[in-house]
């Protein structure tokens, strides 16, 4: 998935780490590596419950020792807890900002304490140098020019002439609710047929969804053609309200998702969404070898993405397998 090279050199240098932590008594347990402080978002769905669990299982395999705190969706909160890591002195702090801006003060303090910073899933936006050292996450651009090759490719298949698009976007001003609205709006701009109705802040919960998708189709009735969503839970709130206003989603509407969780799988393959853009969440890995890195004054990588795919009724939806989130 990630770069082979970047794997060898960590597996390599995990492989000293563990070696020099052991001690010589048989069976006797690894002492942690480091203390990595790690600030969550919240728990707003299923994927950011997978990250979670994932950054948990990769810092045991890698005997890190983690304080993991959850900012419940309050960057007041993150930030108190970035303070706390540097109280702490943990070795490296890293997080998922919940959105760009806002970060220049508590980084600066985390500078000035010598503490590198790794960003998680999504990035900041800062006019200052240094404050960060790399980003492990995904090209979110890239997820919205997947999600919008698709509709142009079914758009295609259907013969359609007009298609009017309705959105419900992530987090106001957070990274994958820019990326992801740029990236489809740029593939389809020199496309005449298709026309975005409304972009709706959906804040990435699945109520939120629900209350969206309400609006849309109060607003907008039968001439919504597609829905592009950009996570898995808003559509799922979505869907039940598409069904009681009378529409089958996936046949009358087409409806366009983004993270690849079981749940939304599971709706593609009985036929109610169309196309599910995969964002994983699976970042532990990346994030622990990363961490290694730092700690031992070494160069890292400044962008790290993951490889992603598209689930779609193009495909034998039967083929995809457990998605483990
Ligand atoms: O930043 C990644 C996004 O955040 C995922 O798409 C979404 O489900 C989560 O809340």
């Amino acid at each position: 998935m990630f770069g082979v090279k970047f794997r060898r050199l960590g597996a390599i240098l995990l492989a000293l780490i563990i070696i020099s932590g052991c001690s010589s008594d048989e069976g006797q347990s690894v002492e942690p590596s480091l203390l990595l402080g790690f600030s969550q978002v919240g728990s707003e769905s299923a994927w950011r419950i997978g990250n979670t669990r994932d950054i948990e299982e990769e810092a045991e395999e890698h005997s890190i020792s983690l304080m993991l705190e959850n900012a419940n969706q309050s960057q007041d909160n993150q930030i108190a807890a970035i303070r706390r890591f540097i109280a702490y002195r943990v070795d490296v702090i890293a997080f998922s900002p919940i959105v760009e801006d806002g970060w220049d003060n508590v980084l600066m303090e985390a500078k000035e304490a010598g503490i590198p910073v790794i960003l998680v899933d999504r990035d900041i936006h800062t006019e200052k140098e240094g404050l960060t050292t790399c980003l492990i996450g995904a090209d979110f651009y890239n997820e919205g020019v997947m999600a919008a090759e698709y509709l142009i490719r079914k758009a295609d298949s259907l013969g359609l002439e007009h298609v009017n698009i309705v959105e419900i976007t992530g987090t106001e001003n957070s990274t994958p609710m820019r990326q992801r609205q740029a990236g489809f709006a740029d593939t389809l701009a020199d496309d005449e047929r298709m026309c975005i109705l409304e972009s709706i802040d959906g804040d990435f919960l699945k109520s939120r969804g629900a209350e969206c998708m309400r609006y849309l189709l109060d607003e907008y009735g039968d001439d919504i053609d597609v829905i592009y969503s950009h996570n898995d839970e808003m559509t799922l709130g979505a869907l039940p309200e598409i069904e009681s206003a009378g529409f089958a989603p996936g046949r009358d509407i087409i409806i366009i998702s983004i993270d690849g969780g079981q749940e939304a799988i599971d709706v593609l393959k009985e036929g109610r969404i169309n196309c599910v853009v995969e964002c994983t969440p699976h970042l532990g890995n990346e994030l622990m070898e990363t961490a290694i890195r730092l700690k031992n004054g070494m160069e890292v990588e400044e962008v790290i993405h993951p490889v992603e795919q598209v689930f779609s009724d193009e495909m034998d939806v039967s083929s995809i397998g457990p998605r483990g989130y």
